[in-house]
């Protein structure tokens, strides 16, 4: 295994993302869900052959993508996906929102658990439904899904559930049995779950990722939706996929207005396919070299700054730090760009229950990681 490298921090600032254009070049961004490493070999490989070829016309996802990707989920979890079941889609955002606009009618309630990855707020009123909250619960080993709240909810007959499996802000692997016990009640409610797995790829040494479809009974009353783009940093390629593994739930899909995979990045499909096929050794590396920069974290937040607190992430790279001691009227991802010129996501965008709290990514060289953490610490009262 060996770690990846970052290129230095002034050749990261010709980079045009979101993430190295929002903010003037004094200030260290590590806001947005975007990774400072290259990209897996095998993808630049892809990529840079197209552009040799010319190759930028419309896209032609099927069949390679879903076989791609079943290849994938074969290995990494076991779970046998039917590449017949996988509609390529813009994104994931526009793979819920499709969902959702096939599942349900203008006002009916969609549950989601905040505090959540902030545009499952849009999602539901984008296709006017209207969001239930049921919020995870927390006790000293961390966040984990609330299953007598979201009885409770399902009790209703809500017209959806929004799952984040694994969840992002706060990094939650949700355990076999939770799922479990998630998909009884869907069952039992008949409520339909969008299970948004985009992070999956992302799952830390430590922890297991159970693909919601690998549950029994599950394939009655699920959809995932996945990509390569959050693991292998393709986002701006515009590329996921929706798999079903039951009749009712294709059903649901083949109401999709138009044909998605018409919408989809020629680039973004080129790219998953490689990824997919030929990414696992560079996603091992990445996931040990994460896993180096969490205990890096944690270690500098203990050294410099012992007045935040947070339970280290299953998955994904980012860290839910509770900055709750900067006092009720404070806004910490205000004070800490304001006063140490460090980019963080504000906490109260996964919900109200995220006040007091931001959102640090971590993908990282531990050099940034390490000023970031400096900085912060010198801006404490
Ligand atoms: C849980 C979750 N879903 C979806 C997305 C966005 O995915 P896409 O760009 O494919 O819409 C993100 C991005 O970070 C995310 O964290």
């Amino acid at each position: 295994m060996s770690e990846l490298d970052v290129a230095p921090l002034a050749e990261l600032r010709r980079r045009r993302s979101a993430k190295w254009r929002t903010f003037p070049d004094d200030v260290l961004p590590l806001f947005v869900a975007e990774m400072d490493y290259g990209l897996a070999p095998p993808v630049t490989a892809a990529l840079t052959e197209a552009v040799r070829r010319g190759d930028m016309g419309y896209p032609a996802s099927t069949p390679e993508l879903g076989k791609a990707l079943a290849g994938f989920a074969g290995r990494q979890w076991g779970w046998e996906i039917d590449p017949g079941r996988v509609t390529a889609v813009t994104d994931v955002g526009v793979g819920v929102v499709e969902l959702l606009r096939a599942l349900t009618r203008p006002g009916d309630p969609v549950v989601i658990s905040p505090p959540v990855y902030s545009p499952f707020f849009d999602w539901v009123p984008e296709t006017r439904g209207r969001i239930v909250e049921v919020p995870l619960t927390r006790d000293d080993s961390g966040y984990r899904l609330d299953l007598a709240a979201l009885e409770a909810a399902f009790a209703t007959h809500p017209a959806a559930y929004v799952l984040c499996n694994p969840h992002n802000p706060v990094g939650r692997v949700h355990t076999a049995g939770e799922l479990a016990e998630l998909v009884r009640l869907a069952r039992l409610y008949r409520v339909p779950v969008i299970s948004d797995e985009i992070h999956a790829p992302l799952t830390l040494p430590g922890a297991v990722f159970t693909p919601l479809l690998t549950v029994p009974g599950a394939a009655e009353v699920a959809v995932s939706v996945v990509s390569a783009s959050k693991a292998f940093n393709l986002a701006g390629l515009k590329c996921a996929a929706v798999v079903t593994a039951g009749s009712r739930m294709a059903e649901v899909v083949s109401r999709f207005p138009a044909d998605p995979d018409d919408r989809v990045g020629h680039l973004g499909v080129l790219a998953s396919i490689a990824a997919f096929t030929e990414g696992d050794a560079w996603l091992a590396d990445l996931l040990s070299t994460l896993a180096g920069r969490r205990s890096q974290l944690g270690d500098l937040l203990r050294d410099h700054l012992p007045q935040l607190s947070w339970t280290p992430p299953e998955a994904t790279y980012l860290a839910w730090l509770d900055a709750s001691v900067l006092g009720r009227d404070a806004e910490p991802r205000d004070h800490f760009l304001t006063k140490g010129r460090v980019a963080l996501e504000a906490g109260t965008r996964y919900g109200a229950v995220g006040s007091g709290y931001v959102r640090l990514n971590f993908a990282t060289s531990p050099e940034i990681l390490t000023d970031a953490v400096t900085r912060m610490a010198a801006t404490m009262p």
